[in-house]
């Protein structure tokens, strides 16, 4: 179970929210919740309830400062930082900065993160129980992210495809698609020792249990998992493919278009997502905190 705590802010008035489902597979709007004020734990156990029950929960007219969103991640457990330091927010590690803008000619945040579907973190023994991406400027046009049901992807799995899966393990790497990204035009730093070392490779089981609801969902992924274990490689590479193709069909899917002011809450262990892109004269600036789950089983 994830340390999700109750707080001292139990004296905090109850604020009076709505939450309003959409009619996507997953996702739901939280409209009239103010995350700068902690939340008491009636609030708390409501959105946290949302959460399970939705997997996506948009906060919505949000204005709250990098401490105030460490704060209330923190509610659901420990945050993890992410390998690339370089893209830390300044007196906050605990914020990656997801953006597509330069300053001086340097980026200021990881651009095209997210162009694979992916659960965060997935690459680590303790992958992100779920992630919170905050809107700080948003292009125009583009920037949607998309976010698909592994629960409803393994649970309208065919048969065949269930068996060929059962009991299996895959292995999972931050690099996996590095040597791809790049050949595809998006940017990669370099990693130095230090960070290889902090991301080796590890395995999880293909079809994982949620830790909180029990239901079970796939967890594999294009951008880290690398193959299956114990099967032949071209049975490997093949059953994947078919997972993935199956995992992303659109009536699993639910597709934010931002707002300003959306901080958006996801739940890695239930979802994959992928970053749509916008045209690359538009600025697009995202704040995510990434909070540590179990280990998948
Ligand atoms: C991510 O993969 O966490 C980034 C998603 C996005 O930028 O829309």
């Amino acid at each position: 179970m994830p340390a999700v705590s109750l707080s001292s802010a139990n004296h905090q008035p109850t604020q009076n929210f709505e939450v309003r489902p959409f009619s996507a597979a997953v996702g739901a709007e939280i409209v009239g919740l103010d995350l700068s004020r902690p939340l008491n734990d009636a609030d708390f156990a409501r959105v946290h309830q949302a959460h399970l029950d939705y997997n996506v929960v948009v906060f919505r007219d949000q204005r709250i400062t990098p401490q105030q969103q460490i704060d209330f991640s923190r509610r659901f457990g420990v945050l993890q930082i992410h390998v690339l330091k370089q893209f830390l927010l300044a007196n906050h590690p605990e914020i990656f900065i997801i953006s597509n803008i330069k300053e001086n000619g340097q980026p200021i945040g990881l651009g095209d993160a997210g162009k694979f579907w992916h659960s965060d973190l997935s690459y680590k023994e303790f992958p992100s129980l779920g992630s919170m991406l905050y809107a700080q400027e948003l292009p125009e046009e583009g920037g949607d992210t998309l976010f698909a049901s592994q629960q409803l992807a393994f649970e309208t799995l065919p048969a065949e495809l269930r068996q060929a899966i059962d009991g299996k393990r895959a292995a999972h790497s931050y690099t996996a698609r590095y040597a791809d990204e790049v050949f595809a035009g998006i940017r990669r730093p370099t990693l130095t020792e230090a960070q290889l070392a902090e991301v080796k490779a590890v395995v999880h089981p293909v079809v994982r249990t949620h830790p909180e609801t029990g239901r079970r969902g796939l967890f594999v992924n294009e951008n880290f998992t690398t193959h299956i274990l114990d099967v032949p490689e071209d049975e490997s590479r093949q059953i994947l493919a078919e997972l993935y193709a199956h995992s992303a069909k659109p009536e699993f899917i639910y597709r934010h278009q931002w707002q300003d002011g959306d901080m958006v809450f996801w739940d890695n262990r239930a979802l994959i997502h992928l970053a749509t892109g916008c045209p690359s004269h538009l600025r697009r600036r995202m704040h995510r905190t990434t909070i540590q789950g179990d280990v998948p089983f």
